[in-house]
This record gives C-alpha cells, sequence and structure tokens, in this order.
C-alpha cells in the first residue's frame, strides 16, 4: 500500500470508529489532512464545532490562526500534515479523557509512521504529552527536543492564545523563531543541503526548496 492509501485506510476507520464514547456525539470524524509525505507534521488536540461540521482539521477561527502563524514562518498550510490526537469531537469542545486519548492514538501512530515527518509541532498541551511526559506546557514551549529519530517542537495552542490574549505573543515568537528551528532540524538530520561544488549545478531537494 502506497503512504496515501494507508492515510485513506485509517480515515476510512476512523469514520466508523466507535472505541471511544466520542463516537456517539461526533458529526463527522476529522482524521487529518495534508500530504503523505509531509516533512511537518501539526498535531492539535482535538476537532471544534466546525471541524465536526466539515470533517477537516483546524477550520474555524483557531484554524484561520494557525494559517497565519505558519504562514509568517513561511510555511503553506497545504504543504505540512494536520491532524488532531482525538478524531472526534469532545463534546462542548472538553478536554479529552485519557481513555479516549488511548483508544484513538493507535490512528495517530499509524498517521505519524506513514507520514515518517521529521518534525513534529504539537499545539497544546494533550499532543505534546505524547512526546514529553510530565513535561509544563509553560516550561517547555518553542523548544526543540530530540525525540527518537524526530525533532518536536512544542507550541501553545492556538484556540489558547485567542482566549488568553497573556498567551499570544509568546506563540507568535516561537512561530517566528520556527524557520530556524526547523534548519537546525534539517541539519540535526543531515538534511541540509550541501554548498554546490564549483562548475556543479545545486542539487535540488524538492522537499526543501518551496519552504522558504
Ligand atoms: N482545535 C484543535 O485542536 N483541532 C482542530 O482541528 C480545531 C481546533
Ligand atoms: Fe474512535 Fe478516536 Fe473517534 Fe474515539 S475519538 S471514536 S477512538 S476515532
Amino acid at each position: 500500500m502506497s503512504a496515501e492509501e494507508t492515510l485513506a485506510q485509517i480515515a476510512k476507520e476512523v469514520a466508523v470508529c466507535k472505541k471511544c464514547i466520542l463516537h456517539e456525539s461526533r458529526n463527522k470524524s476529522v482524521p487529518g489532512e495534508g500530504p503523505a509525505n509531509a516533512e511537518i507534521m501539526l498535531i492539535g488536540e482535538g476537532p471544534g464545532f466546525y471541524e465536526n461540521e466539515q470533517g477537516r482539521p483546524f477550520v474555524g477561527a483557531s484554524g484561520k490562526f494557525l494559517s497565519e502563524l505558519l504562514a509568517g514562518a513561511g510555511l503553506k498550510r497545504e504543504e505540512v500534515f494536520i491532524c488532531n490526537v482525538v478524531k472526534c469531537r469532545p463534546p462542548a469542545n472538553r478536554d479529552p479523557l485519557p481513555d479516549e486519548l488511548s483508544a484513538c492514538n493507535e490512528y495517530l501512530d499509524r498517521q505519524i509512521e506513514t507520514i515518517n515527518p521529521s518534525i513534529i509541532i504539537t499545539l497544546g498541551r494533550f499532543s505534546m504529552g505524547k512526546f514529553m511526559q510530565g513535561a509544563k506546557i509553560t516550561q517547555v514551549h518553542g523548544q526543540m527536543r530530540k525525540v527518537g529519530e524526530r525533532f518536536v517542537i512544542p507550541m501553545f495552542h492556538p484556540a489558547a492564545a485567542l482566549h488568553q490574549a497573556a498567551l499570544k505573543p509568546a506563540l507568535l515568537a516561537d512561530f517566528a523563531k520556527l524557520p530556524e528551528l526547523l534548519n537546525e532540524a534539517r541539519a540535526g538530520l543531515g538534511r541540509s543541503t550541501p554548498a554546490p561544488k564549483k562548475n556543479e549545478a545545486p542539487k535540488e531537494d524538492p522537499k526543501q526548496l518551496n519552504l522558504f
């Protein structure tokens, strides 16, 4: 199966999944979207009202803010894979519960394995918790860490910054640092484009070229 087919298969399973109680109140499940070979994966918390209506991640107010944050860092929304730790909307946007997180974790793990991103940006404390158990987001936000073969950058959730104005400057500053962190991560993974030798055309790495 190609990576695209595997992601489509996961989405098909999520659409009929009844592994946790969130299936009872969902309208549409929200598996996530983006290129199957994305270098960067963003993981949020769970679908909200509009996501539950449309079946797509980050399409409401926090999605608009996220697109702006990405654009500010030189990234297009279409070139990153965006998903959530739970694929169905928690009622009234409450926090996902531990048994819901563990029930849904399998889908996220398969998405990560399939896409194999170099860099994972976590949005909010629930997706941060998957990679950095016990970390406090107020202490580690914006700080990149190597987790296994990947780099993980924990960020505040855009919705949190919309609701608590005090968090907004930190989120803006963390995204402003993102281009630098991405280059650091690529260098750390030996993926920085080598300087061209004399009389040699620069090698084009399509994954890196259109990023900045
Ligand atoms: N908040 C999230 O965490 N995810 C979404 O998809 C939308 C809002
Ligand atoms: Fe299944 Fe995840 Fe939806 Fe729960 S949130 S029903 S585990 S897809």
